[in-house]
């Protein structure tokens, strides 16, 4: 197969140097890379760098006598199969979109006829900037890709919108778009691996029209789903209430209810090899859900009678076969690590990710999270980072566990 060519064009922000690992993440994935800079990316990290990893001259400006090429913006432009700007300035964006060709990057987008994708990263008060926003809606009606940029904290310290999506999804969404596959893309340390994830909050029904649930997204849950399907592993999700939607190659089972969950993971339970109790399963439902809508006519006060749910991830460990390595999730607000190691002690767990759902950045609906992986013998942090990157760590830690359990392997207990 002929390599995929792709030009990377990077531009002046701080996370210019990021570019050199999507850069190496390509070649990796067996791609050619040629590599054009703007002059202000220049000031943030060296042609060199590029120029040795990928044995081509790096284009900064095509007036320079020192460039090969005397017609680089033409030549560069049609030799490649995507154009991947990595990362982009709202100055790039701009210039884009206007259709300004002042520069060997700018005049390469409008003499290319390859599909573009931006990955954008800047301070939030110039991404929410109407300007830049009215920009990129142009450049999307124009065809253009984007990665969005996510939520953390940016270099200036501020902590919003603006930085520059994980290199491995940039990479990964630059595949998809290519439409390379997976192997090719090395994405296969979970392959035979069949994954039963819980996603997202319960709903547990007062009457038919009112319910008691909680925040949860289900992206913590989709984001796990999506690393593992692009690790090569099959996943199949039981998905309560959730505001995201599935990413794409998982099976989706609906389980809006505790216990209609419940019944969802005891049916798939026998053909997983791990089981991710990802979902924020409510602990109580109401005794007798009413069957007509309760009046609120003649009552002051209301009171309901819970009853407790089913406890999905106890009956897992209890059920669980050979090799099935089982984890959890510990939302906490308090004492967090404590309650996580005696949920993971008291439920039978192999691993569990204790979150401070309070820590700013962290838990419910956020992009990003903060938490503390534990299994028996460890306990790592995971510092605030993109949901979608935590979920490869948790893989990792995972596929570490592997190689003590392995899959169908005879287990000593539940313990
Ligand atoms: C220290 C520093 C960091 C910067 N970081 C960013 C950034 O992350 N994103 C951005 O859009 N502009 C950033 N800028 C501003 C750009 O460098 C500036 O708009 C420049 O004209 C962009 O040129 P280019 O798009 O041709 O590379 C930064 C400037 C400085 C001095």
């Amino acid at each position: 197969m002929a390599k995929i060519r792709i030009g990377l064009g990077v531009t002046g922000g701080i996370a210019a140097y990021k570019a050199i690992e999507v850069m190496r993440l390509l070649q990796k994935s067996g791609c050619e890379v040629s590599v054009a800079m703007t002059r202000h990316a220049t000031e943030f990290i060296q042609p060199l760098t590029f120029r040795a990893l990928t044995d081509k001259h790096v284009i900064v400006d095509d007036y320079d006598p020192a460039n090969p090429d005397p017609i680089a913006h033409i030549n560069f432009s049609q030799e490649i199969d995507l154009l991947l700007i990595v990362p982009a300035t709202a100055n790039i964006i701009a210039k884009f979109a206007s259709g300004i060709a002042d520069d060997f990057l700018s005049s390469t987008y409008l003499a290319s006829t390859a599909p573009v994708m931006i990955a954008p990263a800047m301070n939030v008060t110039m991404w929410e900037q109407a300007a830049t926003q009215r920009n990129i809606e142009r450049l999307k009606a124009d065809g253009v890709h984007f990665v969005e940029p996510v939520a953390g904290e940016l270099a200036c310290k501020t902590v919003g919108t603006g930085k520059l999506e994980d290199v491995e999804n940039i990479v990964d969404q630059a595949l998809k778009l290519l439409a390379v596959p997976p192997a090719v893309a090395g994405g296969t340390d979970m392959s035979g691996e069949q994954i039963l994830i819980t996603v997202g909050g319960t709903r547990e029904a007062i009457d038919p029209v009112r319910f008691i649930s909680n925040h949860s997204s289900g992206k913590m849950g989709f984001a796990l789903a999506e690393a593992a399907v692009a690790r090569g592993a099959e996943v199949t999700v039981v998905a309560g209430a959730v505001s995201v939607e599935p990413p794409e190659g998982v099976k989706v089972v609906s389980g809006i209810s505790a216990q209609e969950m419940f019944d969802a993971v005891m049916t798939e339970l026998p053909d997983a090899t791990v089981f991710i109790g990802a979902a924020a399963v409510a602990d109580y439902a109401p005794a007798d859900a009413a069957d007509a809508k309760i009046k609120k006519e003649g009552r002051e006060t209301m009171t309901l009678e819970l009853k407790k749910t089913p406890d999905i991830l106890s009956e897992v460990s209890e059920r669980r076969t050979e090799g099935q390595l089982v984890v959890g999730f510990a939302a906490e607000t308090n004492d967090v690590v404590g309650y996580a190691r005696s949920k993971m002690e008291k439920k039978g767990l192999d691993l569990v990710i204790a979150n401070d759902i309070t820590a700013k950045g962290a838990g419910f609906n956020s992009d990003t999270n903060i938490a503390t992986m534990i299994t028996r013998s460890s306990e790592s942090e995971l510092p605030l980072m993109s949901k979608r990157k935590m979920a490869d760590k948790i893989l990792d830690e995972i596929l570490n566990l592997r190689k003590a359990v392995p899959a169908n392997a005879a287990r000593s207990g539940n313990s």
